[in-house]
């Protein structure tokens, strides 16, 4: 009988092996101190801090098949809400060539890749961040299946580090709160590398906060990310930049620990500024904010002015704007929302976003 038992799971780990599926689900993350330029192996140029998100979630699924014959190509289907797209299957697949010597698994089986995100598509919110980080979530479980190897602490700072060379702000969603991702003065915790979560104790006020996110457009952006980011190699701000970013880190990890909102709406603000300001004085230079961004931003600020609450916003590389808030002024803010905010969104487009834990594994 004992004999029988342990043939039987001799049979079964060896059927995981050839086969099976592994879910992730891994939320977005907005930056409130923004990763604009980067060198090298997607190493960044600034650190940059965010808070994760819980309802903008990508869920990813690994299906894989031992290949019946061995050979070095990278076997994928990915498919988007159901459907086969070859836009991201390509992504994917240089993605993993970029990674196979570090997982020479990827090269053993053929995989089907399944993802659905929670938030529309194009909403403009940031989902390479959540895919990449529920992707690299994936292969870091299959790692674990295929080579037999578990090390729970290292397990999440690699696959921030994995999540990263698929996109920078993708490392920092593998954590849950406030995280941290790049090097900073004076403290030697923080890497280029991988993102981490923030060391020091959070302010209550600061635990649960809220990110309405204000769809102006749903268009895909004239310019992207990457082309964003390369343009920062020219840009005559650059250095100052780095300092400013360097110095906003600093002191966004006091404002975190001490519960200052006020300097909090100021150097949000400022970052979101600054981003588009970047842009704008590239070579090309670009507009991605419209005339609802600007619209929406005056509003907040003249709300915040006249109710004396510490709402603030900031932009992701789009037009679309995060209206930032502590939970205790929710309702007010909501009615603000409805009342003087939804005619300039998209088709009165928002998404009812907040702080999150970060991600979930599916089938445990
Ligand atoms: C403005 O992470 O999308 O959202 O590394 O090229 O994939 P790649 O860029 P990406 O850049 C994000 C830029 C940002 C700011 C931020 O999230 O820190």
């Amino acid at each position: 009988m004992c004999n029988l038992a342990i043939q039987l799971f001799l049979k079964m780990s060896q059927n995981t092996h050839e086969k099976g599926k592994i879910s992730w689900q891994s939320p977005s993350n907005i930056a409130l101190i923004k990763y604009w330029g980067k060198h090298g192996t997607q190493l960044p140029c600034n650190p940059s801090l965010s808070m994760t998100l819980s309802a903008s979630i990508t869920n990813t699924s690994i299906s894989y098949l031992k290949k019946q014959h061995a050979d070095k190509s990278v076997v994928l289907q990915f498919y988007f809400d159901g459907k086969r797209s070859e836009v991201f299957e390509k992504r994917i697949a240089v993605y993993f060539h970029h990674i196979i010597d570090e997982f020479p698994f990827l090269s053993d089986y053929q995989f089907k890749i399944e993802s659905s995100n929670t938030f529309p598509h194009s909403s403009g919110i940031a989902s390479s961040a959540s895919a990449f980080s529920a992707l690299a979530l994936c292969i870091m479980s299959l790692n674990e299946i295929v080579t037999g190897t578990l090390n729970k602490n290292a397990f999440y700072q690699q696959a921030s580090q994995l999540a990263r060379l698929g996109s920078g702000s993708a490392a920092r969603s593998i954590f849950g709160g406030y995280t941290v991702w790049g090097q900073v003065e004076g403290m030697d915790a923080y890497s280029d590398i991988y993102a981490r979560p923030l060391l020091s104790e959070i302010h209550p006020v600061f635990q649960s906060y809220h990110d309405a996110v204000l769809i102006v457009s749903e268009k895909n952006k004239k310019i992207g990310s990457s082309t964003g980011h390369a343009l920062m190699e020219k840009n005559p701000f650059a250095e100052a930049r780095y300092r400013q970013a360097m110095d906003h880190t600093l002191e966004m990890l006091q404002v975190l620990k001490t519960g200052d909102t006020e300097k909090f709406v100021k150097i949000v603000e400022q970052e979101a500024m600054t981003l588009h300001g970047l842009m704008m004085s590239s070579d090309p230079g670009y507009v991605l904010m419209k005339q609802g961004t600007i619209e929406i931003m005056d509003r907040i600020r003249d709300f915040r002015r006249k109710q004396q609450i510490p709402v603030a916003f900031t932009l992701d590389a789009g037009p679309n704007v995060h209206l930032l808030y502590p939970a205790t002024y929710r309702e007010m803010v909501l009615n603000f929302i409805n009342k003087e905010l939804l005619h300039f969104c998209n088709a009165r487009q928002w998404i009812d976003d907040s702080i999150g834990k970060g991600p979930k594994l599916m089938n445990e």
